[in-house]
């Protein structure tokens, strides 16, 4: 017995030794990486103050001098993880209270079982640390922009999105799928989902009803004298904003101009009156997406792009074209970026979920036969068709 507490201490001080070892020898290369990349104020270099194995990874709590700010650290954040003999991918740094380092050693899952959020927050991936992330759509980033490249995961994602929010406080959905419905088709009958457009006309029909339910909104909030929406909310998703893309001669383009000039006036309005966007885009080019939408859209979620250019159209910073090529691989970027992996469910799981709800087309008839035509909710005379 004795035998086996003696060997079990020396296993335990072996531990703790390599442990400090690694330790000392992170924090002093850290701190010669500071010394090498002139991290200091004057002579004052920063100091480790404490280390934290995790089952991730290691965590190290920096202090800095006086006149040596966080961003000047985290601008060379490579330079730094090249000196630990870490790739820049398995390091993160950021500023709370003082500069903390993550380096992770656990590697990201390749796929994440789908589960359900909690309401108007959704389950959108975990992080390299094995965290849960979320994105909430009544949080301060309510409109969300999804690129990335073709099979990068974005109508998974939107799939995964859409599965959640069709439950709880289920908001008014309008749903513009221009494959013909094949991704989003299947939401069509849920009493929620209002409208879905499969064509370039069916989809400014919807962006029109949702600008007309965004403006008899603000007029209710301004008689009311409130300065946000209470009530419902309501979400337009798009499958493919790069079909708003026009060429020389198009004879669609006053069709996608109007669609583009309304989603920018929702995207600049609808928040306050509870009207959000999701918007997806497999090119992201600045012909779409800047000016128009991205200024009024602060949180986006982008898989590997084909460029840095793209990447910038999304993110405004490089970073997602290398991403590795994994499907669900994500930058998540709302206050900051983060990279997720995004839950991953079949339509024929989705389909199987969502079959419990109630039927929008079979409800609404057996109501309107109990209680004539009156109707409270403005739009529910207008879904658009699928066929
Ligand atoms: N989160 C995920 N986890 C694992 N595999 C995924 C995930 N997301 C997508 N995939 C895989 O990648 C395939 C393509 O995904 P998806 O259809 O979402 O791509 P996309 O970005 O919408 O492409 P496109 O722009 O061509 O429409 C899926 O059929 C699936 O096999
Ligand atoms: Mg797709």
């Amino acid at each position: 017995m004795f035998a086996s507490i003696g060997f079990g201490l020396l296993c335990g001080s072996l531990v703790s030794l390599i442990s400090s070892f690694s330790y000392f020898s992170l924090s002093n290369s850290f701190i010669s990486a500071c010394k090498s990349l002139n991290l200091s104020s004057g002579d004052a270099l920063p100091i480790v103050n404490a280390t934290f194995e995790n089952q991730w990874g290691t965590r190290m709590l920096v202090g800095l001098p006086v006149g040596l700010s966080s961003t000047k650290v985290m601008d060379q954040q490579r330079a730094i993880a090249e000196a630990l003999r870490v790739t820049p991918d398995n390091m993160e740094m950021r500023y709370d209270d003082g500069l903390i380092i993550d380096i992770i050693k656990k590697e990201m899952p390749i796929k994440v079982p789908y589960r359900e959020g909690f309401g108007y927050k959704v389950f959108i991936g975990v992080n390299k640390r094995g965290e849960e992330r979320f994105y909430d759509f009544d949080g301060p980033f309510p409109h969300l922009l999804i690129g990335g490249i073709s099979g990068g995961g974005k109508s998974v994602m939107l799939r995964a999105i859409l599965t959640q929010l069709v439950f709880g406080p289920a908001p008014d959905l309008f749903l513009c799928d221009l494959k013909g419905g094949v991704e989003l088709g299947l939401y069509r009958e849920l009493e929620c989902v209002k409208g879905l457009a499969i064509t370039l006309q069916q989809c400014r029909d919807a962006a029109a009803a949702v600008e007309e339910e965004m403006n008899r909104r603000y007029s209710v909030m301004f008689s009311n004298g409130s300065q946000s929406w209470e009530g419902r909310k309501m979400v337009f998703v798009m499958d493919e904003l790069a079909d708003l893309k026009t060429r020389a001669g198009d004879p669609e383009a006053k069709l996608k101009q109007e669609i583009k000039t309304i989603l920018t006036r929702i995207s600049a309005k609808g928040r306050a009156a509870g009207v959000l966007l999701v918007l997806c885009t497999q090119r992201p080019s600045a012909d779409v997406v800047d000016g128009l939408i991205k200024t009024n859209i602060a949180a986006s979620i982008c898989f590997r792009t084909r460029d840095d250019t793209q990447s910038r159209i999304v993110l405004d910073h490089n970073g997602a074209a290398e991403l590795p090529d994994i499907p669900g691989r994500l930058i998540f970027q709302s206050a900051r970026d983060e990279t997720l992996q995004a839950p991953f469910i079949s339509a024929g799981d989705a389909k199987q979920i969502i079959s419990k709800l109630p039927k929008r087309i079979l409800e609404l008839e057996a109501e309107q036969h109990e209680h004539g035509s009156s109707q409270t909710d403005p739009l529910d005379g207008n879904f658009i068709e699928l066929r």
